[in-house]
């Protein structure tokens, strides 16, 4: 592993539900660091693919869509949503976190050319002072070279145990054993996919935050980026 002083890179992967984007988030402004949001690009791509009338199995379209992305991240005033995401111009902040977008996202990310076409654009964010990468293959595939690689897990029941309470917190009602079958199903596809499945980097440390509230974890990702970048 080359250190590199200038822009080091923490690397966040971990399956849905872990916890991850909130972390990532919190690491990044503590640091004051960049923040690379990699499921949003696939959202991205599913977005511009309906948009253009791209049909999602079309990998050779998706692909040059991918290379083509005209998206920008600007930041906002507001610390529950500190960066807004456009494409072609028009905010998407809301419309790529619907639960369509999330579908259509895990439907192009195992295509291999599109992953390809985005992998440039992802390594671009790394930038001085450094880069948290959130995502699924940041340690294993974009960033080999992280200086700092976490994976972040918890059991499925746990995350979707968090997903409900934060459902029912909004108002929305929902069933806990369907949250449950969604999350294992969304596991099976990003684990189980041929092209960068999700898996813990060789040299990256797991933190199983079953048992964690958000807080204990941050302590925890603190203490190692400490440890790996000072
Ligand atoms: O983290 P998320 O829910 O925004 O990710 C959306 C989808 O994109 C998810 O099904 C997994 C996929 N993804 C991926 O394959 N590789 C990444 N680095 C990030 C996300």
């Amino acid at each position: 592993m080359t250190p590199d002083p200038v822009a080091p890179v923490i690397a966040v992967d971990g399956p849905v539900g872990s916890g991850k984007g909130v972390i990532c988030h919190r690491l990044a402004k503590a640091l004051g660091f960049h923040l690379l949001d990699s499921g949003a690009l696939y959202r991205l791509i599913g977005l511009a693919a309906r948009k253009h009338g791209v049909p999602l199995d079309d990998e050779d379209a998706l692909a040059d869509l991918a290379h083509e992305l005209d998206i920008e991240f600007r930041p906002t005033s507001d610390p529950e949503e500190p960066l807004s995401v456009h494409l072609e111009g028009e905010d998407v902040t809301r419309a790529i976190r619907t639960d369509q977008a999330g579908t259509d996202a895990s439907v192009v990310a195992p295509l291999s050319r599109v992953r390809e076409a985005i992998k440039a654009l992802q390594r671009s964010f790394k930038k001085p002072p450094g880069l948290v990468a959130d995502g699924r293959d940041m340690g294993t595939v974009v960033f080999t070279d992280a200086e700092a690689k976490i994976y972040l897990t918890a059991s499925a029941e746990a995350r979707a145990e968090r997903r409900y309470k934060q459902l029912i917190d909004k108002g929305i009602s929902v069933s806990l054993h369907d949250l449950f079958l969604s999350i294992q199903a969304r596991d099976d596809r990003d684990m189980n996919r041929e092209v960068a499945p999700l898996v813990p980097a060789p040299d990256a440390i797991i933190i199983d935050s079953t048992d964690l509230t958000i807080d204990q974890v941050f302590e925890q990702v603190l203490t190692i980026v400490g440890e790996k970048i000072g």
